[in-house]
């Protein structure tokens, strides 16, 4: 049986073509990567355990997806899906590929969005939970692969069009070298003020007011940078979502039993979602890299 190229993969550990022969996928050297019932495909190249704290927990995972299911943070979504939209209208079968994407939320809103334009579409997650979720609520669209992005990720050089990075880990060299010439690379991140009234009134942590500069700094020289956009709607909370999105937030490991106990006893709350979402292209690859 002979497999097609999953374009744009490559076997992690050999860089070859990594081909489709159903149950498994096969690079021309012969490694080979099982298909987990769930449909996703760890290309993770180390074999030791992992640490438990990389990554979302499930705990952390089920809490973002029953948020996220309710819609709250559906302007974000649109916004991202319009940027996308707009970057592959004229671009024909794009490989779009999202790493770090959690759960799979936005790919999945991304898809409907899309509806039926060809496309090849990825979701990339350390942690296992996340893929295993987003394949199977992906109904098919797109392939989920367990890898780090600290690591080299498993993509051909200048294969990818459109790169979403929401909220998760960076690595402006490897996003380079995926990246097409012209191609996207999309960041949302909290912006400084994000659940500024709800940080506050339960004694959380805050976010770093730097952090947009500190990702210009780091990207400066490979992308061309765009401004940033402000992204901010109100929340209305009950308890039940309230406390679903404080397990979302870095830190939620670490509460005190006093504020679990004000954050139970918490009936409604009002506070505003704030994200700033950044549009990076990248350049002729001659002139920066
Ligand atoms: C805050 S969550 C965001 C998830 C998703 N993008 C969303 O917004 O719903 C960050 C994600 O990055 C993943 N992550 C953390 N370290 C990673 C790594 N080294 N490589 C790939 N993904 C990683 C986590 O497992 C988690 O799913
Ligand atoms: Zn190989």
């Amino acid at each position: 049986m002979t497999g097609e190229w999953i374009r744009p993969l490559i076997c992690p550990i050999c860089a070859q073509p990594l081909a489709d022969y159903g149950q498994t996928w096969r690079c021309p050297a012969g490694h080979s990567f099982d298909v987990a019932r769930e449909g996703y495909t760890n290309l993770l190249r180390r074999h030791k355990k992992l640490p438990e704290t990389v990554g979302d927990s499930p705990e952390m995972l089920w809490a973002r997806r029953e948020f996220l299911a309710r819609g709250f943070y559906e302007p974000l979504s649109d916004v991202i899906n319009e940027r996308v939209v707009t970057a592959v209208a004229s671009q024909p079968d794009p490989v779009i590929v999202d790493v770090g994407c959690g759960e799979g939320y936005y790919l999945r809103r991304l898809v409907q969005r899309l509806a039926g334009q060809p496309t090849a579409l990825f979701g990339v997650d350390i942690a296992k939970t996340a893929v295993r979720l987003a394949a199977k609520r992906g109904d098919g669209h797109g392939r989920y692969l367990v890898a780090d992005v600290n690591a080299q990720l498993p993509f051909a050089d200048n294969s990818v069009h459109v790169l979403l990075n929401l909220f998760a880990p960076r690595h402006p060299a490897e996003f380079a070298r995926l990246v097409t010439s012209g191609g996207l690379l999309l960041l949302a991140m909290p912006a400084p003020d994000h659940l500024q009234s709800l940080r506050d009134r339960f004694g959380l942590i805050g976010i770093q007011p730097e952090k947009l500069a500190h990702v210009a700094t780091q990207f400066t020289d490979l992308f061309a940078i765009q401004p940033a956009q402000a992204v901010t709607f109100p929340l209305c909370l009950e308890n039940e979502t309230l406390q679903w999105l404080i397990q979302m937030i870095p830190g939620a490991r670490h509460l005190t039993p006093e504020q679990q106990e004000e954050i139970a006893q918490t009936a409604v709350m009002e506070t505003v979602a704030s994200f700033v979402v950044v549009m990076m292209r990248r350049g002729p690859k001659s002139h920066n890299r």
